[in-house]
């Protein structure tokens, strides 16, 4: 069966001009946790489902740095959010008909944010240097703001799914999980960017749960809730990017 699917991918796949691979299933666009190493990462027994239940999906996970120094945090975070406006930008010109998901862990949802919702004061240098403690100061120029990507590119994101997010929005419609939907994540969008997540509504999902201080601001830090996201909530997930992939 599993030979079957990767068989059926690759006759699926028609290559662009670009060098894209469109695909028939879903394509999921991954951005990992800070730390992790290259690839799919805590996420991945999601997207093996998905490339199982839906015919022909694909996954490709952005290559950023995801560290919290060398390079600092946000440089790091700009990056990602770059490499991903690029990559759904091009998937979106070269495949019209292209389903996309986006999926973000811890600072991956942060750099999934935004890409699509874009980014407001948390760019700025002198808000972000003290909220991580030992940050070398950052030498690479920054911008004060980040554009969302325009609608015309992420009409075909079925999904966007967050984990553990940093920029974790207090009382938005779709945050999920155990923590209070007062809480916020340490580096919450302002409300002038927040309107741009909104166009996603039922999109969009953030799981975040009771002591995960990443998301869940002002709680007592347990170090369990961050990474038990895909064994909590996995099986919800891969419902939701299903139904989503059929209903659009
Ligand atoms: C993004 O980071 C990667 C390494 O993770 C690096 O190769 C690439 O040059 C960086 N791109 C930009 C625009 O900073
Ligand atoms: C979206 O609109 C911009 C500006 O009008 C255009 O350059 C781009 O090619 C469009 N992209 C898609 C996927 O339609």
């Amino acid at each position: 069966m599993r030979f079957f699917v990767e068989r059926l991918a690759l006759v699926a796949g028609i290559a662009s001009a670009q060098g894209i691979q469109c695909t028939d299933g879903l394509k999921m666009f991954l951005a990992r946790g800070t730390t992790e190493p290259l690839g799919t990462g805590l996420m991945t027994t999601i997207t093996r489902q998905i490339e199982q239940l839906i015919p022909g999906s694909t996954t490709d996970d952005i290559p950023y740095p995801a560290t919290l120094f060398e390079p600092t945090y946000f440089v790091s975070v700009l990056n990602g959010s770059t490499l991903l406006q690029e990559a759904v930008s091009e998937y979106a010109a070269a495949c019209p008909d292209g389903k996309m998901a986006l999926m973000g862990y811890s600072q991956g949802a942060q750099v999934v944010g935004n890409a699509i919702c874009g980014a407001g004061y948390a760019w700025s240098a002198g808000t972000i240097l003290p909220l991580i403690p030992g940050a070398p100061p950052i030498t690479e120029p920054l911008p004060l703001t980040f554009p969302p990507l325009p609608t015309n590119v992420t009409e075909n994101v079925v999904a966007v799914i967050f984990f553990g997010d940093p920029t974790r929005q207090p009382g938005a419609s779709w945050n999920r999980g155990s923590a209070s939907p007062k809480n916020r994540g340490g580096f919450n969008r302002d409300d002038s960017i927040i309107q741009y997540c909104e166009r996603y509504g039922p999109r969009m999902r953030s799981y975040c749960d009771d002591g995960d201080s990443v998301c869940d601001d002002g709680t007592v830090s347990r170090p369990e809730p961050h990474i038990s996201y895909v064994q909590n909530y996995g099986d919800e997930v891969v419902e939701h990017l299903v139904a989503q992939y059929n209903s659009h």
